[in-house]
């Protein structure tokens, strides 16, 4: 088990059998066996505010037809003076877990029963998951870009840039210094914060790292490998917004990651392909933060393609 768990609290739940739909793809039904009726979904759902512009719903229950669940994602605004009700509410409807987004990230941790490894390390959660009768808070942004940086460049013994030092910056630093990187460059415009963080990844996530304030054009070291923006510049609506980056220092050996799901091809995207670079861009970080939120609540995995269409659908190419 990967949570260290405090006080259990709650009445024992056992969480409901997987039921596929017959037909649905992980359907173990026969054809010509009769399905008992159950008119009860198992639900999950993000908790948020403001949260109605979050596109987690879509692209989840895309992934639960996909996989034949006869589960429901919802997005409910909770007030952060209402959170603690939410999370009893939740374990007394038997929610499956939750996503919690701004501004419940680090605000949830006192009403879960324990935290995952990188969710203790950041402080913070974006995943809480039903074990048995406890809660337990998970990390999956960090997790989510991971698995989009290992399926072009594997993290370990790299040099890393990465501009920003907030709630994603932070998710992904730690995640490379558990997937063992050489070296982490963190560039952040506000020093007490850049700083911050830098100690921190150094501190517990046992990354060699240095900060450097941003206060004027960054030229990318010669030799990096892998550069990050964990900003939020360029997300709609400033989607011209460019990083203070020499374009020219980026070189078509290295890869270059956004975070920014929307849109994905923003203006780094669109300079670092310019550059002959190997791109990621924000959508993939946000389709596997849900992958493994999936496989975390029902044990089951989605189909990130079909997870990625259903936004495409929503943002556009
Ligand atoms: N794809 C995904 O799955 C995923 C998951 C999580 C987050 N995200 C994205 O990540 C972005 C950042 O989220 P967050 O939670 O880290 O936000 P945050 O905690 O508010 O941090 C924002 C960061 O961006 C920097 N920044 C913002 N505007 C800037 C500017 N004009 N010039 C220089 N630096 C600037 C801030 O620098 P200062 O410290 O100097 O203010 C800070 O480092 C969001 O846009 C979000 O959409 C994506």
């Amino acid at each position: 088990m990967t949570a260290s768990v405090a006080g259990a609290r709650g009445g024992r739940r056992e969480r409901a059998p997987l039921r596929p739909q017959a037909g649905g793809k992980g359907s173990d039904m026969q054809p010509t066996e009769k399905k008992s009726p159950t008119f009860k979904q198992e639900l999950v759902a993000v908790f948020g505010k403001p949260v109605a512009e979050n596109p987690t719903q879509p692209m989840v229950e895309a992934a639960f037809r996909r996989l034949g669940l006869d589960w429901r994602y919802l997005t409910v605004e909770v007030d952060p003076a209402d959170l603690g009700e939410a999370v009893r509410g939740a374990r007394a409807m038997g929610f499956a877990g939750f996503n919690c987004t701004i501004p419940h990230k680090v605000a949830v941790i006192p009403h879960l029963d324990g935290l995952g490894k990188s969710a203790e390390l950041m402080g913070a959660v974006n995943c809480v998951v039903r074990r048995g009768d406890q809660l337990i808070g998970e990390n999956t942004d960090g997790k989510g870009f991971l698995k989009a940086l290992e399926s072009r460049l594997a993290p370990a013994r790299k040099r890393i840039v990465m501009f920003g030092a907030g709630g994603a910056a932070r998710a992904v630093g730690v995640e490379l210094g558990l997937a063992g990187a050489a070296h982490l460059t963190v560039v952040n415009r506000d020093e007490r914060r850049g700083k911050e963080l830098a100690e921190l990844l150094a501190a517990r996530a046992g990354l060699s790292v240095d900060f450097v304030p941003w206060n004027r054009s960054f030229r990318v070291p010669e030799g990096s490998d892998i550069v990050i923006n964990a900003t939020s510049i360029g997300l709609f609506p400033d989607t011209e917004a460019r990083l203070d980056l020499e374009i020219g220092s980026l070189g078509s050996g290295m890869v270059v990651a956004d975070v920014i799901p929307n849109p994905p091809k923003t203006r780094l995207v669109r300079d670092a392909e310019s550059r002959g670079c190997t791109v990621i861009d924000g959508l993939e970080m946000l389709v596997n933060q849900g992958v493994i939120g999936i496989k975390y609540w029902t044990g089951l995995d989605a189909d990130p393609k079909v997870m990625r269409d259903a936004l495409l659908d929503i943002f556009g190419d």
